[in-house]
């Protein structure tokens, strides 16, 4: 950490953080969660029916997400965690090597540990910070059965480049699309690749429901048996096929999630085009970098994480975060560690993964959502000038 003072660097006084005037004294919102009277009403009206379980709205629901994903079957469950694990528990056996991302959510590879796998960490891209298609072909091996990555900030990454790869060496592949809702590759819907691909439906997802997932696939046995995994293998009352669990979806989660579908495709838009202004204003200040997309993908940006070159400046990312919040710019570090840097991977870990690592200390997300105005582009852009202009070397 720094211990810079506005005494041996004047150009700080300015800072709020130093006690000079705040961009804004309202924050920027970080995010946009709120319900609308639509979801509220399609809520009010399955607690009137007391039908809560899942039943007609979740089945609504998978229908519309497999339809709008390009997907043959969509099934809900009770989170993006367990969608993980309905995913891999028939795909990936124990002991078997799985390529997972060094740089995303835990959940990706923790599930894979979880079944009895064993994570083999695949760096990242310096630009798009998706998973490296050079490095995941280089560590392949002959116990390798499946590769497990994820869709990360809402990017896809190469799909044709781990395709490939997967083909070459006949692996399952499960996409981790948590923060990818609507994403696309080529023009085509993230369900149409790969094996499987999971959703979270958590608070803060673009799609959310509280909490909830979805697992998408196209082979009709992999769907049958994810649906009895879901639900105790149970085929008919209390006759159980096969061991399962109850990681079911229910149906007040079920009518939010139709109900925001109406608007997502437009929310998404937005906030592409709240990207593209975001890239314009990054570009402008020295030593920041906006996140690159995959070429041929389309971003949903669930998160915009700009990249931080901290030797252009005399202070941390933590440091530079702290005072844009000062100025009215809340930020968030996704993710303060890389994978294989976290005590619970820290087995696996092979210190091959630097970029992956190297981001740890350079990245953070602005805030990134439908609802950003033009006051609020304004504020982020005055207040990313003014802290790179004080800290600038
Ligand atoms: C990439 C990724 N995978 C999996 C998950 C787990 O989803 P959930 O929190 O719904 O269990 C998340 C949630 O943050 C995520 O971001």
């Amino acid at each position: 950490m720094s211990t810079l003072t506005a005494e041996a660097r004047p150009s700080l006084s300015k800072l709020a953080s130093f006690g000079g005037t705040p961009v804004s004294t309202k924050p920027v919102p970080f995010m946009s969660t709120a319900l609308t009277e639509a979801d509220i009403n399609a809520v009010n009206a399955v607690l009137k029916s007391g039908m809560l379980r899942a039943a007609s709205k979740c089945l609504e629901f998978e229908q519309r997400w497999a339809a709008m994903t390009g997907a043959k079957h969509a099934l809900t469950c009770a989170n993006g965690t367990v969608a993980l694990q309905l995913a891999y528990e028939p795909l990936i056996k124990p002991g078997d090597e799985v390529l997972v991302p060094a740089w995303s959510y835990i959940a990706t590879v923790s599930m894979v540990v979880a079944r009895g796998g064993i994570p083999v960490f695949v760096d990242a891209l310096p630009d798009t910070m998706q998973v490296d298609p050079k490095d995941l072909a280089h560590k392949v091996t002959p116990r390798t059965t499946a590769i497990a990555v994820t869709h990360l900030y809402g990017t896809p990454v190469d799909i044709d480049a781990v395709q490939a790869v997967a083909e070459k060496h006949n692996l399952m592949v499960i996409y981790d699309a948590a923060q990818a809702h609507l994403a696309t590759y080529k023009g085509r819907g993230l369900g149409e690749f790969g094996d499987a691909v999971t959703y979270s439906l958590y608070a803060t997802k673009n799609l959310a429901t509280g909490e909830g997932g979805l697992v998408t696939c196209n082979d009709d046995g992999l769907a049958r048996e994810i649906s009895l995994l879901r639900s105790h293998g149970e085929t008919e009352k209390y006759l159980h096929e096969s061991i399962g669990y109850n990681y079911r979806l229910n149906d007040m989660a079920g009518a939010i999630g139709c109900s925001r579908l109406d608007r997502l495709p437009e929310q998404t838009k937005q906030r592409q085009t709240n990207a593209l202004r975001y890239n314009a204003i990054i570009k402008k200040v020295t030593g920041l970098t906006p996140p690159a997309v995959t070429p041929g993908a389309e971003s949903v940006w669930h998160l915009y994480v700009v990249q931080m070159d901290t030797k252009r400046f005399a202070c941390t990312r933590d440091e530079f975060c702290n005072a844009l919040k000062a100025e009215g710019v809340p930020t968030a570090v996704h993710y303060p560690r890389s994978l294989p840097q976290q005590p619970a991977l820290g087995d696996f870990a092979n210190d091959d993964t630097p970029v992956a690592d190297a981001l740890a200390t350079r990245v953070f997300a602005l805030p990134m959502h439908h609802d950003l105005t033009d006051e609020h582009f304004r504020i982020v852009e005055e207040a990313l000038t003014k802290v790179a202009q004080a800290y600038r070397v």
